[in-house]
């Protein structure tokens, strides 16, 4: 079972996306494939047409003990989607108050890593969506991750958001003595656009080893599909959209991670 997180602190840079195109991508592919929602604001739980203010089956009873997880816990918190093969972990908004209660401090970082070992043997790949803040969330979903994907929108203030992340990515490193491995995912590209190609540029300079060398183009059609509430791999096969990360899946699945640099301790 692989187990990848999509995570950066700057916001709307594509990483629910990022999740619901690799999953239904993979699901399409006869993989068993879990998603899993740890952002209290639950786009990607939204996504799926259930309400993160009004639902109990989340990921957010598997924070309720104390850092440990129930037998069985984490497989009453499943929701299977209507695409064969995809199923969901849910948020709850009241992740939220995770965030206030306990921060970053030790002792509740493994709580994913646990539920999602209870589930071992169901999935091929389970994907994290995770919150746009450092916090527990955050720094469960690294914990559990064994690469980190990191989507970053080539615009003016890319490489700066792209800095904070690292930074963030060798302080949990640090505190867990856990190797992180990661992959920027430059997305919703324009080519049209100064910005869009000198950002690009930029990036690939500065991530030379932890890059991937195509790009997430950008495409109205994402929207289509969240509005329809499914992957776009299922509304339009042959969108650029789907296209750019069914490339990206292949460049993930046949470089094995292992060869991904980690993270350096700064
Ligand atoms: N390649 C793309 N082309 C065009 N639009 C896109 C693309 N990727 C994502 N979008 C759109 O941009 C918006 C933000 O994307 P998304 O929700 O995936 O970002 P996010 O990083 O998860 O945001 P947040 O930090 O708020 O959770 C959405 O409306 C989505 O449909
Ligand atoms: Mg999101």
């Amino acid at each position: 079972m692989k187990i990848w997180a999509v995570a950066n602190q700057k916001g709307g840079v594509g990483k629910t996306t990022s999740v619901v195109s690799l999953g239904g991508l993979l699901a399409g592919l006869g993989k068993k494939v879990l998603m899993v929602d740890l952002d209290p604001h639950g786009s990607l739980t939204c996504y799926f047409r259930l309400n993160p203010d009004n639902i109990e089956q989340s990921s957010y009873p598997l924070f309720l003990h104390e850092g440990s997880v129930p037998e069985n816990l984490a497989q009453k918190m499943v929701w299977s989607t209507e695409i064969e093969g995809l199923d969901l972990i849910p948020a709850s908004s009241a992740l939220v108050t995770l965030e206030r209660r306990f921060g970053v401090q030790a002792g509740m970082g493994l709580v994913i890593s646990k539920a999602l070992a209870q589930l071992q043997n169901q999935y091929d790949f389970v994907f994290i969506d995770t919150p746009p803040q450092l916090g527990v969330l955050l720094v469960n979903a690294l914990a559990a991750s064994e690469l980190i994907l990191i989507p970053v929108q080539t615009e003016f203030l890319a490489l700066k958001g792209l800095e904070r992340m690292m930074h963030t990515l060798q302080m949990i490193m640090k505190s867990q003595g856990h190797e992180l491995k990661f992959l920027v995912i430059p997305t919703m590209y324009d080519r049209r656009t100064h910005a869009s190609v000198e950002s690009l540029r930029r990036l690939r300079t500065s991530y030379e080893n932890n890059i991937w060398p195509g790009c997430i183009l950008i495409d109205t059609k994402f929207r289509d599909a969240s509005c329809a509430g499914v992957p776009l791999s299922k509304l339009m096969p042959s969108s650029r959209g789907v296209k750019a990360y069914r490339s990206l899946l292949k460049y993930l699945v046949e470089h094995s991670i292992s060869s991904f640099p980690q993270v350096n301790h700064g």
